[in-house]
């Protein structure tokens, strides 16, 4: 390198927050090629890889050549098929034109916070919660107000938080349903006492479904069967199994599309082509047939997990109905969950995620196991996390 520099950066730049969980991952991807077995229940991302159906109409839309830019809101035919989607799935009737797609979810948020929000105004955000939403903000210059929520309300924010915490400057609350990294969903009922809380105090809700199709033994719902003025999040990253494609989309009130429009020409132009003309099969019946297998699969690691978990010595207060993960107290076996979780990796090999990734309620004594791999792994990590607690 010549001369390198140094230069002021700005101060958005120097303040955002890592994710902790990398320094981990690339020290257990260095363990690996040394040799070690590491058993991942630290990454947030299928295992399985993209449905064939999906990759055979993204190949085909290359082959066919198309690979220009489509409007900066999407292929009409996808917001059409995304439309048709609540239609057959919840009965919900929307206009194709309130969907907006995006480049994977984050670009969603991205795009939600830029048109709902100025430097300055803050949202409410739950701690634990997905760190991306207040790193968003924060790039931003929103203010984010992380509200600590516990195992009494799900780890979720209530209408109650609303009215507590709600000051001059706010302008939304952000919630997931269901959340990462908690794996806990918000019922219909409470979903409607947000609304109505948020409503009241002339703000707007961002509900982040992006886990929507992931649930066990409870019923898939929307926000937008209650109300037509919430902003829904959602992606084709994880039901649909297509992280890579970087591709997600959200649902927005009718007066705030042709804002959100401007605002996603500048950023993004678009989102990728390739990626829209594949994911135009992602509701068939034959992917459907796919995803619903693997949703099945997903169930019964949980099962095989949660009660595992808890005979290894983990506290689990509410149980996770939703995404792939299990959100565990860990403070019989540490006060320290971010040094338990490398001493874990570098005397067992098992790569799990520490609280301190989600915020800073509770942070020390909780971790995130994610069950995005196959159960002779979780088995084996079992086996590894008792001797290593032993
Ligand atoms: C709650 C939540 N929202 C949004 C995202 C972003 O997903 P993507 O941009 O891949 O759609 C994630 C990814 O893990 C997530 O967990």
């Amino acid at each position: 390198m010549r001369n390198l520099i140094e230069k002021k950066k700005s101060r958005r730049a120097e303040d955002i927050r890592p994710f902790y969980v990398m320094d981990l991952l690339a020290r257990a991807k260095q363990l690996e090629s040394n040799g070690r077995s590491i058993i991942h229940l630290e990454v947030g991302e299928p295992d399985f890889a993209t449905a064939q159906p999906i990759i055979d109409a993204g190949i085909k839309a290359l082959q066919q050549l198309k690979t220009h830019y489509t409007p900066a809101l999407g292929l009409p035919e996808l917001r059409e098929a995304i439309a048709g989607y609540y239609q057959q799935k919840f009965g919900v009737n929307l206009d194709a034109r309130r969907v907006v797609v995006t480049p994977g979810a984050s670009g969603a948020l991205q795009l939600a916070l830029s048109v709902l929000a100025d430097p300055g105004d803050q949202v409410l955000l739950s701690d634990p919660g997905y760190p991306c939403n207040r790193n968003i903000a924060q790039v931003l210059g929103i203010e984010s107000n992380n509200v600590a929520v516990g195992a009494e309300s799900h780890y979720q924010l209530t209408a109650e938080h609303i009215q507590k915490c709600w000051n001059k400057n706010t302008r939304a609350a952000m919630v997931s349903s269901p959340s990462n990294p908690t794996g806990t969903l918000i019922t219909q009922q409470q979903m409607q006492a947000l609304i109505n809380a948020v409503d009241e105090k002339g703000g707007h809700l961002i509900v982040d479904e992006i886990y929507q199709g992931l649930t066990y033994g409870v019923k898939d719902h929307t926000a937008l069967s209650l109300s037509d003025n919430v902003f829904v999040i959602n992606s084709f990253s994880k039901y649909f199994g297509m992280t890579g494609w970087r591709l997600g989309w959200m649902v927005i009130p009718d007066n705030y599309v042709d804002a959100v429009d401007r605002i996603a020409q500048n950023l993004f132009l678009a989102p990728a082509t390739m990626s829209q003309h594949a994911a135009l099969v992602a509701f068939d019946s034959k992917t459907e047939a796919i995803l619903q297998s693997r949703v099945e699969t997903f169930k019964q690691r949980r099962d095989y997990l949660l009660p595992a978990l808890k005979t290894t010595g983990f506290k689990i207060p509410v149980e996770p109905q939703g995404a792939f993960y299990i959100y565990a107290d860990c403070s019989a076996l540490t006060d320290n969950s971010f040094e338990w979780t490398h001493d874990l990796l570098e005397s067992e090999g098992v790569a799990v995620t520490p609280g301190i990734d989600f915020g800073d309620f509770e942070a020390n004594t909780h971790v995130r196991f994610a069950y995005t791999r196959p159960i002779d792994e979780l088995e084996e990590a079992i086996k590894r996390i008792t001797k290593y607690i032993q």
